[in-house]
């Protein structure tokens, strides 16, 4: 079909919550996309962190393959191989112990919500978030949520939820009350901008949640599956949360999420306190654990790590040359580039050339590529926003 065939069906027929680029992508390979006229595209976007593997990983294809001609779905009524093995692979990889499937990033951070409640007995309830976090558009995970635009329109929200200015210890400890039970955050803040948190403000909030019995719940469904150049994020900070929620990348491109946690924890839901029909089942499961196998095995991490590097050198030298690029930040190949004015039109520039990027909380050009990604694809992404940015002339 042509572009303009699918945007006028896209008109009729769906409901328009998604303000779409003008591009219908029909195939991907590796770090390529390909739109229905046939042009060809570095993708810096990678679904928003969901391809993490890049598309269409081999192993992935196969362990999709081989479960889907065997046993796609069956329900939580029954034992499941695939879900076993990958909860056992996140249990040996991570500071948890036990895992609950769901099938995207908001229902996972429902499920450590709700998982939270339980731990407080009916007594605390109250969860500390941040502002600027992004957790999902469930009721509750946009209550959580720090961003103003995001909750517009749907009062009353959930009760029971407190945001805080990120990276500040001093207001987070100012709201803890008998009625606190966790603290929420992303260790590096995705949509609100690549706000990575600072190094002792992640000590200092474990700290409180310690003193003060509090459970930690990690965000890592952006940031997570080796994206920062750790596994996890939490990694580089020498801490462990007490629940980590996953999504995006977790399942190489299919989907699926998680939360992980520790036994005792764990024990707080009883059979019949949570559920998903869809969420471990056999096919997302068999999916996820080939991506995580490739992401550990074909050493995409210390990848993230190198090419991430490089790149945040090669953006900084970029910030030298443009006075309106305000900041570079990042960890690995989670990056972001703060603008003086917005980055939409930037956007659609470097689509006009072939590379997909995207930009978060208008201003801040988000770089989240495939973790296979190369220096030479870094090159150029760099030559194409050396090319756009000195169109715009020094300001
Ligand atoms: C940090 C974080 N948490 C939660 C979510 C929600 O995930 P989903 O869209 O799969 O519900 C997102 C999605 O962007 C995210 O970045």
């Amino acid at each position: 079909m042509k572009t303009e065939e699918v945007k006028k069906l896209d008109e009729k027929y769906v409901i328009h919550t998604y303000k779409r680029a003008p591009l219908v992508l029909v195939k991907g390979r590796g770090t390529k996309v390909w739109d229905s006229e046939g042009k060809e595209y570095l993708d810096f976007v990678a679904g928003i962190a969901v391809n993490g593997l890049g598309h269409c990983h081999s192993k992935v294809v196969k362990a999709i393959q081989q479960q889907v001609s065997q046993l796609m779905h069956i329900s939580n009524l029954y034992y499941i191989e695939p879900q076993v093995k990958l909860a056992k692979l996140l249990a040996e990889n991570s500071f948890g112990d036990k895992s609950f499937f769901c099938n995207s990033g908001a229902e996972a951070n429902e499920a450590a919500i709700k998982l939270s409640r339980k731990y407080g007995k009916g007594k605390r309830y109250e969860i500390i978030c941040m502002e600027g976090s992004f957790h999902g558009r469930t009721l509750a995970t946009l209550t959580a949520t720090g961003q103003e635009k995001y909750r517009k329109g749907y009062a009353p929200l959930a009760p029971g939820f407190k945001i805080v200015p990120f990276n500040n210890l001093e207001k987070v400890e100012e709201v803890i009350s008998s009625r606190t039970v966790a603290i929420m955050l992303e260790p590096i803040q995705g949509e609100g901008g690549i706000n990575v948190a600072k190094d002792d403000y992640l000590k200092g909030i474990r700290k409180l949640c310690d003193e003060n019995n509090l459970l930690l719940i990690l965000d890592e469904i952006q940031c997570g599956m080796g994206r920062t150049g750790k596994l996890f994020s939490y990694e580089h900070y020498g801490i462990e949360p007490d629940i980590m929620t996953l999504a995006k990348s977790l399942g190489g491109g299919f989907p699926i999420g998680c939360i992980i946690t520790k036994d005792k924890i764990a024990s707080y839901f009883s059979p019949g306190d949570h559920a998903s029909t869809f969420g471990g089942n056999p096919l997302a499961c068999n999916a996820a654990r080939a991506a995580m196998e490739a992401i550990l095995e074909e050493k995409l991490i210390e990848n993230a790590v190198q090419v991430g590097n490089y790149f945040i050198e090669k953006l900084k030298e970029l910030k030298k040359k443009y006075s309106f690029i305000k900041n570079v930040r990042g960890k690995g190949l989670m990056i972001g580039v703060e603008l003086d004015f917005e980055g939409k039109d930037i956007v659609s520039k470097c689509q006009e050339k072939g590379i997909l990027i995207n930009c978060t909380v208008d201003k801040v050009l988000r770089f989240v590529p495939p973790l296979i990604v190369t220096k030479k694809e870094i090159d150029r992404v760099i030559d194409v926003l050396d090319e756009v940015f000195s169109k715009i002339g020094m300001r």
